[in-house]
């Protein structure tokens, strides 16, 4: 557990980045700017210490063990928690945890009634949205091919501009071309935070943190957790970047 420093002594490890903890973490942050700050820890440790904030979007470990035949042998480590139980039991540690105005939480088929249980405990489900990833992922190879992942939608946000359908169409990032290898589109997590009007926004799985990085883009405050260090440099460094318009992303939605 990373211990609490007074914020007087906050100090960055990544050099020239100014440090002010955005929805008010007393603990040491490993990186900040104007907008973002990421913190190497475990989001159980840090989660208590946060502000409320509108909009909790996340991507958690999903409860299936990831590691691509393509890659077994080459290096390739499995997510931390990744594990049917040990995700589930740590949803069910988070959930009391979070101060969120509304939830945006990924999950999969064979995952999802869990997490609308546990969900539904601490917030009015809402609905289940559909990001449509335009091909097959990995699975049962005698089976439909799983084009698709599941966002939880609960809490109390209200949607801004027109009533959208909720299959979102995105194209995933190459596999090849990935910071992380359960990366999101930018696009996609842009245009949620857009539709639910969040201004602060937090994700306790950062991953590589293209929450973060969507955030930045769009002129909102985010807060990022991680424990895997090496995702936190990643971030780190995508954040450090010039930020890119929306439109330069190779992550679009599908026509
Ligand atoms: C599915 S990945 C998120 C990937 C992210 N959407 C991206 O685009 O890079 C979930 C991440 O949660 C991290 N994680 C697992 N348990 C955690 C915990 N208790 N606190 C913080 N991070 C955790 C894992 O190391 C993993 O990188």
């Amino acid at each position: 557990m990373t211990a609490p420093l007074p914020t007087s002594e906050l100090a960055s490890s990544v050099a020239g980045q100014s440090f002010a903890p955005v929805l008010g973490s007393g603990f040491r942050s490993y990186y900040s700017d104007a907008l973002c700050t990421i913190y190497h820890a475990d989001c159980i440790d840090v989660l208590p210490t946060l502000a409320p904030c509108d909009l909790l979007l996340t991507d958690p470990p999903y409860g299936v063990t990831y590691q691509s035949n393509h890659r077994v042998g080459q290096g390739s480590t499995p997510i931390t928690n990744d594990g049917t139980r040990l995700s589930l039991a740590l949803y069910r540690q988070v959930l009391p945890l979070v101060k969120a105005n509304h939830l945006l939480w990924f999950t999969r088929w064979d995952a999802w009634p869990d997490v609308w249980a546990i969900l539904g405990q601490y917030y009015p489900l809402r609905g289940l949205l559909v990001w449509d990833k335009g091909h097959n992922g990995m699975g049962d190879l005698n089976h439909w091919g799983l084009s698709y992942e599941l966002i939880a939608s609960a809490g109390g946000a209200k949607l801004q501009g027109a009533r959208d359908g909720s299959v979102l169409r995105y194209k995933p990032k190459p596999s090849n071309d990935r910071h992380h290898p359960t990366e999101k589109p930018v696009g996609l997590l842009a245009y949620l935070m857009e539709k639910v009007n969040a201004k602060t926004v937090c994700d306790p799985f950062m991953g590589s943190g293209t929450t973060l990085v969507a955030a930045k883009q769009m002129g909102r405050k985010c807060v990022g957790i991680e424990t895997n260090e090496s995702y936190c440099e990643i971030a780190a460094k995508r954040l450090a970047q010039d930020v890119m318009t929306l439109g330069s992303q190779n992550d679009q939605g599908m026509p």
